[in-house]
């Protein structure tokens, strides 16, 4: 595997993220609401993963060794951007956090700048992982040897090795859980307006009138 690939697959756990925050806010701003135990799983979400273990390896592995390359005008150009936009990154979490911590001392006005910090990231971060994807990563290869790309790949496990162990996919995969059982539930109990669950409506007669609504 080249050293990107690790990257790549950490780009489509962070996509995965993003689409979570997204249908969660919509919740959040319709509600008034902030679910900040949902805030606080999507900052160490972005701090730990996005940056620490994903932007660490882009920064710390494959930038510093193509600063030692002679890269083209275009290369150059876009590694400095993508380095700028990890900072932007940094602010904007920043922004959450104290946004967040202002909602949780009864600063309700804070929820709009939650709510504005989060679409700046669900906005701003595709366009950066399409930029590393399409524009930057696969070209980059060619400035290494076999070798190189190797001994990057294998720096890329250590690296991973020494931060804290979390399963982030995991905690993704549980939180597509958590959205796709209520977003269920939402869709069958309107029908008929009543608390009834799927079971209990099974062992009930079939011409009951609410049959369509919860299977
Ligand atoms: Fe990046
Ligand atoms: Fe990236």
């Amino acid at each position: 595997m080249m050293p990107i690939g690790p990257l790549m697959k950490e780009h489509r756990v962070i996509e995965r993220m993003l689409n979570i925050v997204e249908k969660r806010l919509n919740i959040m701003k319709k509600e008034e609401e902030v679910d900040t135990t949902f805030i606080d799983t999507v900052v160490d979400f972005i701090k730990n993963y996005a940056d620490k273990r994903h932007h660490g390896k882009e920064e710390d592995i494959l930038f510093r060794e193509l600063n030692k390359k002679e890269l083209s005008k275009d290369h150059k150009r876009i590694m400095d951007e993508l380095v700028q936009e990890h900072v932007f990154g940094r602010n904007t979490v920043k922004k959450i956090v104290d946004a967040k911590e202002r909602y949780e001392g009864e600063d309700k006005d804070a929820l709009k700048n939650i709510a504005e910090n989060l679409h700046i990231i669900i906005d701003f971060y595709p366009k950066h992982i399409e930029k590393e994807d399409k524009h930057f990563f696969i070209p980059c290869m060619d400035y290494f040897t076999g070798k190189e790309r190797d001994s990057m790949l294998k720096e890329g496990e250590v690296f991973d090795g020494k931060l804290n162990q979390v399963d982030y996919e995991g905690v993704v995969k549980q939180l597509e859980n958590k959205q796709e059982n209520e977003t269920n539930e939402q869709i069958t109990l309107p029908f008929c307006q009543s608390s009834v669950t799927a079971e209990q409506d099974r062992s009930q007669d079939d011409d009951e009138p609410c049959d369509d609504g919860i299977r």
